[in-house]
């Protein structure tokens, strides 16, 4: 007869266990229970948490191997097609699209809360000319913990949607400064005004920088695009370091950090170094060659969850074109159409399901707009932040979530006496 359990026999036992299975999952502290005399119980070990859900989630569904996700059930195409970012922030957040007014309030509340404390703009002068604008973001996005002592209030759901809109509206008042600081220019502050953000990085002496608007729409797609992806590096290292009850600048600025590597989002400027790196079109067979000989990887492909093309990368492919049309073809893009060819039809990379992701296009889109490499993850950091603070206000709300610790599996040394240092050899 069916039913939702799972039967373990632990063979050092002969002991049998019926764990409930619900939602697709079973419970790892169910297999406490199993245990060889008076040992600590089984455990699972999964480095990198492979197969381990750590949250029940409503926010964003993901089905890798069809390529598939959605914003609280909304197809990522449709939302690409038809929203805009902040729209799509307050979906994320609140769960529903908004009506007018909700949205005007919405948008009143994250236009009128991008001004930044003056003290933040001298903490950025006091970086170094060359700081790379994520490591400014990070530290300043944590800063700001110090100018609202209110955000420890993290049990109040009003203080905590407050937080929310205020760092939303924030980050990318500090990433416009951070670049700004790296190029020795005055900072530019932002008005309420949407187009804001393009106006902080690119005035110059003009009233008012007008952006394309195919340039400022390429944008809020990519934006779009970034704004959750459930519990990726970034958005685990949100909830786990909240799950300590910490203010929310304080979590978003370790969530900033984990975004920050290489292999998460850091991967869209290294798609653009690896490209410069290359040179030339003809190169790539080469360059292939010696990413199945173990030198390095091909950045921008391959994807933990998804095991076909990241439905994000296809739109972006699409921005693309049009971004191109404006501001003419980025020569590296012969390169990395070629790498995307020859990789999909190889053999090391089809076995490993490895395809393009996010990051494989819109470094090259970005360059294009004008925007140095090293801003592309802080492009990333900006939208991400609703993703982040969505997971975040919802671990709050679950009363299943505690302070995040995980077990270890101990294979160190037996206990033994200290040795003085004259005995040691
Ligand atoms: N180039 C070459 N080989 C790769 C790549 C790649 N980009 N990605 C994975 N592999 C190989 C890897 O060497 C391993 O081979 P083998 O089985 O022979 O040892 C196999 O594929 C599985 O790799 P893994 O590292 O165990 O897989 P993972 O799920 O831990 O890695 C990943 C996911 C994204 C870290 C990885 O694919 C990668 O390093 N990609 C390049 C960096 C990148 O583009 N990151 C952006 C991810 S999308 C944006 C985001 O959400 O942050």
């Amino acid at each position: 007869m069916a039913s939702d359990t799972l039967t373990v026999i632990d063979n050092r036992t002969g002991k049998k266990y019926d764990i409930p299975i619900k939602n697709g999952a079973i419970k790892a502290t169910d297999l406490f229970q199993i245990k060889v005399g008076n040992d600590d119980g089984l455990v699972s070990y999964d480095p990198g948490f492979m197969n381990t859900a750590s949250c029940q989630s409503k926010i964003t569904y993901i089905d890798g191997d069809r390529g598939i996700l959605r914003y609280r059930g909304y197809p990522i195409e449709q939302i690409a097609e038809k929203s805009t970012y902040l729209e799509t922030a307050y979906l994320i957040l609140y769960g529903e699209l908004p009506t007018q007014s909700q949205l005007e309030e919405w948008t009143h509340n994250i236009t009128f809360h991008s001004i930044i404390h003056e003290n933040i703009k001298k903490l950025i002068d006091g970086f170094h000319h060359d700081a790379h604008p994520m490591g400014i973001l990070l530290s300043t996005v944590g800063a700001l913990s110090t100018f609202y002592p209110e955000a420890k209030n993290i049990f109040d759901v009003d203080s905590r949607h407050d937080q929310t809109y205020r760092l939303i509206s924030k980050m990318p008042t500090l990433a416009a400064f951070a670049y700004r600081h790296s190029l020795g220019l005055p900072y530019s502050y932002p008005d309420n005004d949407l187009s804001n953000f393009l106006n902080m990085l690119f005035k110059m002496t003009e009233l008012k920088y007008k952006p394309h608007p195919v340039l400022e729409r390429a944008l809020d797609v990519l934006f779009i695009l970034h704004a959750d992806h459930e519990q990726n590096c970034s958005t685990n290292a949100m909830r786990s370091v909240g799950s300590s009850q910490v203010d929310p600048y304080s979590a978003v600025a370790a969530a900033a950090a984990a975004l920050y590597g290489p292999l998460h989002g850091g991967a869209n400027e290294a798609v653009l170094r690896m490209l410069m790196g290359i040179g030339a079109k003809g190169k790539v067979t080469e360059f292939i060659k010696k990413v199945k000989g173990g030198e390095g990887r091909l950045m921008g492909f391959g994807h933990r969850v998804y095991k076909n093309y990241d439905p994000r990368a296809k739109i972006i492919k699409g921005i693309a074109d049009q971004v191109f049309e404006v501001k003419g073809r980025n020569p590296l893009l012969d390169i990395a159409l070629e790498l995307e060819r020859i990789a999909l039809e190889d053999e090391y990379f089809i076995r490993r399901k490895l395809y393009p992701n996010v990051d494989f296009y819109s470094g090259l889109i970005y360059q294009s707009m004008g925007l140095p490499m090293d801003m592309f993850p802080v492009l990333f950091a900006i939208p991400r932040t609703s993703g982040w603070m969505a997971q975040w206000e919802e671990m709050l709300a679950d009363a299943d979530q505690k302070l995040a610790r995980p077990k270890q599996v101990y294979l160190g040394a037996e206990p033994r006496d200290y040795v003085p240092m004259e005995g040691r050899s």
